[in-house]
């Protein structure tokens, strides 16, 4: 994998913010975009700027076939069946409220989640089970994140009829076994939901190989434009699920009194879509794709493992998620003893341009349940460097012989 040659097409990177290169730690919130996606974003409104699905003009033609190509480039992404089975959302919020809520789910049925779920998962269960009475069960994960499989089959009856995970935390790194956790589920005859908002970046995720039956990401973690995700939903599953918002286009007809749904994906695509978007995401697969799923996890856990290297022996870090780097992926979440998470974050901003997220990640019940106030995250990708990672981790070093000496 060729950093330095990838580098060169992130615009932002070879830019001076406050007279230094910026050093950008916070991909697992939203990559950068390189200027082939945003060439392909530009080209949509110059080019072709009309509506899919409806109008039969010529434009309108080319931007459905251009969406098509994205769903089928998409559908090999994650190795669908069909490219029927991808629908485009606004992210992956969005495509994990369509399967919690949409599931047809009510009393006496019951939801299996970790303790570690971002709000994107955790709240919708909880409002589901909040207004339906369906029951919450949640599987608890081990002090530093890992998931056992006895423990969560503990929480398998027959009555489950979702399990909806989070294949990679944010905040932890760690990444679910996800087939054996699929199997399990269908072997009591419940359903999984994976959020794979974290995971899809850089892991090679095959939804036939795991047999799951939902999952969701989002384009703006791998390289794409914001405002859109994307939702896998099995074969005829997505029949039987409803979609979060009704209207134009998500209908094969109306009549005063009532309306038939289209089949999935375009009931879940109401309303007119956002198009640059989705041709930005189609830029986007193709480069990540080019570059190589396996190449991006090595690169990132090979980043991990120099900086859990150079901090391991500071008694006034701790780290977050497992001890072992290559459990963590391109995450490092810590603590400096005698310092905020934010307090970190905004020094290493100010005095060395290193961006990354503070606080409790969207995962407050995570942080709340093991009576922690939050955590530093870096999160690295396809452009970051060793030298960034040293510049970060003697920054680290300095902060610690401060503000906690002789710990
Ligand atoms: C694990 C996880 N799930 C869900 C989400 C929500 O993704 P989106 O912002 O695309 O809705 C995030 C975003 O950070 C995430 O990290």
């Amino acid at each position: 994998m060729d950093v330095s040659k990838i580098r060169k097409d992130f615009a932002v990177l070879n830019k001076e913010v406050g007279g230094r290169l910026p050093i950008y730690f916070d991909n697992a919130c939203q990559t950068l975009r390189p200027r082939q996606v945003t060439e392909a974003v530009m080209e949509y409104y110059e080019s072709y700027p009309a509506c899919a699905g409806r109008s039969v003009h010529k434009l309108a033609t080319e931007v459905s076939l251009r969406c098509d190509a994205v769903r089928a480039r998409a559908a090999e992404y994650f190795n669908a069946e069909n490219p029927t089975e991808i629908a485009f959302t606004k992210n992956a919020t969005e495509g994990l409220n369509t399967v919690i809520f949409g599931s047809g789910l009510a009393k006496g049925d019951e939801v299996v989640t970790t303790d570690y779920e971002h709000n994107s998962v955790h709240v919708p269960v909880l409002e589901l089970a909040r207004t339906t009475g369906v029951r919450h069960r949640i599987v608890r994960s081990a002090a530093d994140g890992t998931l056992d499989l006895e423990a969560f089959e503990k929480v398998m009856t027959r009555k489950v009829k979702l399990v909806a995970m989070c294949l990679t935390s944010n905040v932890t790194g760690y990444t679910l076994p996800a087939k054996e956790i699929v199997d399990i589920a269908h072997s009591y005859g419940a359903k999984v939901l994976l959020d794979a908002a974290q995971a899809a970046p850089s892991r090679k995720i095959d939804v036939q190989a795991l047999g799951v039956d939902s999952m969701a990401a989002s384009a703006h973690k791998m390289c794409g434009p914001s405002g859109v995700g994307l939702l896998y939903v099995r074969g005829e599953l997505g029949e039987n699920i409803k979609p979060r918002i009704f209207g134009g286009h998500g209908v094969t007809d109306t009549d005063i009194t009532s309306f038939k749904l289209l089949p999935p994906p375009e009931r879940f695509e109401t309303g007119l879509q956002n198009y640059s978007g989705i041709v930005g995401t189609g830029a986007s697969l193709q480069y990540v794709s080019s570059i190589g799923l396996d190449e991006i996890l090595d690169h990132e856990i090979s980043l991990n493992r120099r900086m859990s290297h150079a901090l391991a022996g500071l008694d006034a870090v701790s780290v977050v998620g497992p001890s072992d780097p290559n459990q963590r992926g391109g995450l490092f979440s810590f603590n400096v003893k005698g310092l905020s998470a934010h307090d970190v974050a905004m020094i290493l901003d100010n005095s060395k341009n290193i961006m990354m997220r503070s606080g409790m990640h969207c995962c407050h019940s995570f942080f709340h349940s093991r009576h922690i106030d939050g955590c530093a995250r870096v999160s690295v990708y396809i452009y970051n460097t060793n030298e960034e990672v040293d510049v970060f981790t003697d920054a680290v070093m300095d902060l610690a012989d401060k503000f906690s000496p002789g710990a």
